[in-house]
């Protein structure tokens, strides 16, 4: 049976979803924050230490306002509302893509990250104004600044995944197959599920399927 410590999930479908049950997109977005919830309390129940949610890339910003407002209206609730709760849980948050949101939402998220910084149960990985891209291209000019020899080990430390193992297992609701400029660098070996369920449908028994089907398969690593 293979070890899985990293399960990272590309959280898709909820502006379909809000739309399917008559309601807004942002309705979605509402509901795929219980999954979130739902999915976070399954991870620990598995005993996985890293989780990674991409949560807003850089492309999103080409959305319209109200929906992006939307989005990071329900960030600082949910971060203001259940932070001390991921702390009593021992849960770690560590955000990845570049904090350059408005002063408060930059402040909150870094006193999240302090206030959580010790805890070792679960690290959820949250990506926000994440691109892969542009975090390959900022570990290259690290190296370049510091004339430091571009290989492997070098690389890895200024990626910003750089405390947290590659993911083990790619999780893609929402029915699309492709990987959106998320972790390009360390999805070399995961293992992929395209799940057809819109995110917001996702569930416990959904996930554990996955995580079955995952541990039975034979990773070759490039080996046979
Ligand atoms: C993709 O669905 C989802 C997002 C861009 C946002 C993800 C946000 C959440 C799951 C809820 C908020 C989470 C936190 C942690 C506050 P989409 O809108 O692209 O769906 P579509 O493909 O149906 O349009």
């Amino acid at each position: 049976m293979n070890p899985l410590k990293h399960v990272a999930i590309i959280m898709d479908g909820n502006g379909r979803w809000g739309l399917k049950k008559k309601k807004s997109r942002n309705a979605g977005h509402r509901a795929g924050l219980n999954t979130v919830e739902k999915i976070i309390k399954e991870t620990i129940k598995n005993n996985i230490k890293f989780l990674t949610l991409y949560a807003f890339s850089t492309e999103n910003w080409k959305r319209p306002k109200k929906e992006i407002k939307f989005l990071f209206n329900l960030l600082e609730f949910f971060l203001k509302d259940k932070i001390e709760d991921l702390n009593k849980q021992k849960i770690k948050l560590k955000i990845i893509g570049k904090k350059n949101f408005s002063p408060e939402l930059n402040h909150l998220l870094r006193v999240s990250e302090k206030k959580t910084s010790k805890n070792k149960r679960l690290q959820i990985n949250l990506a926000l104004n994440y691109g892969s891209k542009a975090e390959l291209i900022n570990a290259f000019k690290e190296l370049k600044k510091r004339n430091e020899a571009i290989n492997e080990k070098n690389l890895k430390k200024y990626l910003q995944s750089n405390n947290t193992p590659d993911p083990d297992l790619l999780i893609r609701t929402g029915d699309t197959k492709r990987l959106s400029n998320f972790l390009l660098w360390q999805l070399a070996y995961s293992e992929i599920f395209f799940e057809k369920k819109l995110w917001p449908d996702f569930n416990e028994k959904d996930y554990n399927k996955i995580i079955k089907k995952y541990k039975n398969i034979k990773r070759n690593f490039g080996n046979i």
